[in-house]
């Protein structure tokens, strides 16, 4: 800490600067930080609030997510092959994701005029009705806040990007995909089921684990602790690892 302040003061002699000026620099360089930082969200960190123009008119983001759960995914360009078949499937899900209680919000950086056509594009060749928002994010507001751009891959356009974010506003799950590469709604869906059902309960589920299918008990419950909590029965492979039937999430 001596030594931190002891450099200081030498930077603001050879600089010429005194300590009030120094000082603005400080409070420039920090609003100048929270303005334009690309922030990388991490799980559990809380999702940033904003309010945008989108198809559906003007969102605030917090307000339109309720107490529900949420997603928000970008896709590169609005008039482009992969992302017309990810909106299509989306909007084909749309049952799927009201179901589970998750509201959807899809973002991009065209303008809302573009979103407008596009969207008429999607519900005529993939035979849907796209419901959810898609936002106008022309100045990158969301893009940015979400760390939704990734310069090494494209400077101008969002990248893939999908967060599942909790009742809470915490975020749940991140996937990134580069442009090329459509994402799979149904492991969004399959993820947002463990989400909930491990929300609820003290279970963690498997790889590749569908709905309904058996569960892992945590390895801190001893044999007895488990018997007791989990009635419908425990499949014991060994003193890591057991399962039980999913326990109802409703
Ligand atoms: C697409 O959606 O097809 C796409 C968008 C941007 C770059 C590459 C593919």
């Amino acid at each position: 800490m001596v030594s931190d302040d002891l450099q200081v003061k030498k930077l603001l002699q050879s600089y010429k600067i005194n300590s009030y000026q120094f000082c603005r620099i400080l409070i420039f360089a920090e609003s100048f930080n929270k303005k334009y930082k690309i922030m990388s969200l991490q799980l559990g960190d809380t999702a940033p609030d904003f309010t945008a123009e989108t198809t559906e008119g003007k969102i605030n983001f917090y307000e339109f997510l309720g107490n529900n759960w949420g997603v928000i995914f970008s896709h590169p360009a609005d008039y482009t092959p992969v992302c017309t078949t990810e909106l299509g499937r989306t909007a084909a899900l749309q049952k799927e994701f009201d179901k589970r209680g998750v509201k959807v919000i899809a973002v991009s950086v065209d303008p809302l005029d573009k979103h407008l056509g596009w969207r008429e594009d999607i519900n005529k060749t993939q035979s849907v009705n796209v419901e959810f928002p898609i936002i106008a994010d022309e100045d990158r507001t969301v893009a940015n806040l979400y760390g939704m751009i990734h310069p090494n891959a494209s400077t101008t356009a969002t990248v893939r990007s999908l967060f599942v974010i909790g009742p809470d506003k915490k975020i749940k799950l991140t996937l990134t995909y580069p442009a090329s590469t459509g994402r799979n709604f149904t492991e969004v869906l399959r993820v947002i089921d463990s989400l909930q059902l491990t929300a609820k309960h003290t279970v963690s589920t498997p790889a590749d684990w569908n709905y309904e299918e058996d569960v892992i008990i945590p390895v801190a419950l001893s044999l007895e602790e488990a018997n007791q909590k989990f009635p419908k029965g425990i499949k014991v492979v060994n003193s890591y690892l057991r399962y039980t039937p999913q326990p109802e999430l409703s």
